[in-house]
């Protein structure tokens, strides 16, 4: 699939069917955020994949009740191991490095057919203590995944008029 046919089919899926979820999709999914690049090559993230139906439940709680992550066959739960480190540039590498591996993972589900919907609504505490996360290690984000039973609304964006400037700021 090209990569802009990649990027236009996401879209958040929020129901999905009750099919399992293949260990070989699952696989090249997770090999995507592999091979994405971060800061110095650091590497940070880590990935808890939760397939168990309890543990699914109980997140889906952790998500302020978002009931969409219970229904997927597995969660991705992303982590950072991480020192923290702030680049000159003035932000910390992590969140960025760790999103970077999560945008690669919504493009290869969807050429697997897969459906995903980054979940940033969730008690981190309550996804650590569920999942036994160390205390030094960061739960930045969770990631239901499985086969979409919703079709793609109407992309709501700005125009690329209003987000890319030539060669200087314009207000
Ligand atoms: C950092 C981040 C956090 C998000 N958190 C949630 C969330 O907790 N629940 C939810 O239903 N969608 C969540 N979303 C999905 C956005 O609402 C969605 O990406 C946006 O509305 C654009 O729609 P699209 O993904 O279908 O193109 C999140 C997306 C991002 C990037």
């Amino acid at each position: 699939m090209d990569v802009m046919d990649a990027i236009g089919q996401r879209f958040s899926v929020r129901k999905f069917k009750s099919y399992e979820l293949e260990d070989s999709k699952l696989d090249r999914v997770m090999e995507a955020a592999r091979l994405a690049p971060s800061a110095r090559n650091l590497q940070e993230w880590r990935f808890v994949v939760v397939r168990d139906p309890q543990m699914r439940e109980a997140l889906s709680e952790a998500a302020n009740g978002q009931q969409f992550v219970a229904q997927a066959p597995a969660v991705i739960v992303a982590c950072a191991v991480t020192d923290e480190h702030v680049m000159s540039c003035g932000l910390q590498c992590f969140p960025i490095d760790v999103s970077i591996a999560m945008a690669y993972i919504t493009l290869q589900a969807v050429e697997e057919g897969l459906g995903t919907c980054w979940v940033g609504a969730f008690s981190a505490d309550k996804v650590a203590d569920l999942l036994g996360i160390p205390k030094d290690v960061i739960v930045v984000g969770l990631m239901p995944i499985g086969y979409p039973d919703a079709e793609a609304p109407p992309k709501k964006r700005l125009s690329l008029g209003e987000i890319m400037f030539e060669d200087r700021w314009q207000a």
